[in-house]
């Protein structure tokens, strides 16, 4: 059965109530009497004319009665199409369309339906949309977005351990340059495989659990593949974005680091001090690799190259995400995965590492192109976050 657009956007943001809100009814055949129902349902779908007409009583009635074959069908079986924002060429902010007529992504056996409530920008998202990643990547046109939090609506046949209303949030890409998904997180509903998710910490909200996935994880593959334990000191190039406030957090928090020292502008370094730096450092001002003191593990999310290298003590590590890496240094990309979100989760839960989301959002669904332009100008704090989505 195929509703009307204007049908299914109103029974969207208009549910009947009576049902518990998320729900509409539909008959399983043609009869007559569903010919009625869809005529009330279409006419008097605002839930107060259901009350005031006394028809939410009639439908009850309708519902007790073997007479007729009512079934519930929750609401997004009928959207075919939702909101997303689309891209068909490689390019600029430019090319980002928000169409009100996006299929909404079949699920496979081992994904789940999410009904999206927010979702976080990465500078992946802009660099594979300007086409640096053009042979590696899936071609357009793309749905962008690896970072979601959400609701599960629907869930594949070999989904084991997530069912419907779990509220859950991850980075919807295992290999974040391979193949990603044409469809992404930055439309009402996404399709994402059960290993990449986690549940949401009950202690945040979807806008702060969206902030998370891809930075975190980056965060402590990079500190893990370093060989990163306590005792140890590191130094964070990039300290206030997206990625560098988790690495301090968890090298703090999570790894027990002796000493962390982190760059970033002037205008961030208490900032930096507040996540758990014990040294900023002013780029703008000083040379790191100039500094008397070395480190064990260098964390560089800039790009620095053969200046990272010389800020390491010997025999220490270098981890670079971006740009060409100098040996002995080496350069890894994000391995999404659920499991690390479970395994910090009690770390979330107790606040003792925070989601750092960038003061000038969250920025609502229909500014994702704002968004991104603030993004890329690469002076962001911490994560820029799109919410709400499906209000
Ligand atoms: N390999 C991977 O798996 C992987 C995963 C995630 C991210 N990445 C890459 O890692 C990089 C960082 O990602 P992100 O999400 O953290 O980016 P981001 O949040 O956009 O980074 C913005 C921050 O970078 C800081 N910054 C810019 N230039 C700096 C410099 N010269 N020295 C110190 N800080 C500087 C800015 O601080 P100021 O305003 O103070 O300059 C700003 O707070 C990106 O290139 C991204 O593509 C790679």
């Amino acid at each position: 059965m195929v509703a009307s657009k204007r049908w299914r956007r109103e029974a969207a943001t208009e549910p009947f109530r009576t049902y518990g809100g998320a729900f509409w009814i539909i008959q399983q055949n043609l009869s007559k009497p569903t010919r009625q129902i869809h005529l009330l349902t279409e006419v008097f779908q605002k839930d107060w004319w259901f009350h005031r007409l006394g028809l939410s009583e009639v439908l009850n009635s309708m519902l007790n009665n073997s007479e007729y074959n009512i079934k519930i069908i929750p609401t997004f079986e009928l959207i075919k199409e939702s909101n997303a924002w689309i891209y068909n060429e490689y390019g600029g902010v430019e090319v980002l369309k928000f169409e009100s007529d996006v299929a909404v992504p079949e699920v496979k056996d081992d994904q789940v339906l999410i009904k999206v409530a927010a979702a976080a920008l990465n500078p992946v998202d802009f660099k594979r949309r300007l086409g640096k990643f053009k042979t590696i990547d899936s071609s357009p046109p793309t749905v962008p977005g690896y970072d979601v939090a959400g609701v599960v609506v629907k869930v594949g046949s070999q989904v084991k351990g997530l069912k419907k209303g779990d509220e859950v949030y991850g980075d919807i890409n295992e290999k974040a340059l391979e193949q990603p998904k044409r469809f992404g997180s930055l439309a009402e509903y996404t399709a994402v495989e059960e290993r990449l998710l986690a549940l949401k910490p009950k202690n945040l909200d979807f806008a702060q659990a969206a902030s998370l996935p891809l930075a975190i994880e980056t965060a402590y593959e990079g500190l893990e593949r370093a060989g990163f334990s306590a005792g140890k000191s590191i130094l964070v190039l990039g300290g206030a974005g997206g990625v560098g406030t988790h690495v301090i957090q968890l090298a703090k928090q999570v790894f027990g680091a002796s000493k962390i020292a982190a760059t970033a502008s002037t205008g961030k370094l208490e900032f930096l001090k507040s996540l758990g730096a014990d040294l900023a450092i002013d780029y703008t001002k000083v040379n790191f690799e100039d500094l008397p003191e070395k480190f064990d593990v260098v964390y560089d999310a800039v790009g620095e190259g053969d200046r990272a290298v010389k800020a390491v003590k010997e025999g220490g590590s270098v981890v670079y995400i971006t740009g060409a890496a100098t040996p002995p240094g080496f350069f890894f990309v994000l391995t999404s995965n659920g499991e690390v979100l479970k395994k910090l989760s009690p770390f979330l839960e107790s606040g003792k590492v925070k989601p750092v989301l960038d003061p000038k959002g969250p920025f609502p669904f229909d500014k994702v192109n704002e968004a991104f332009a603030y993004l890329e100008t690469n002076r962001a704090t911490g994560k820029v976050v799109i919410f709400p989505i499906n209000p």
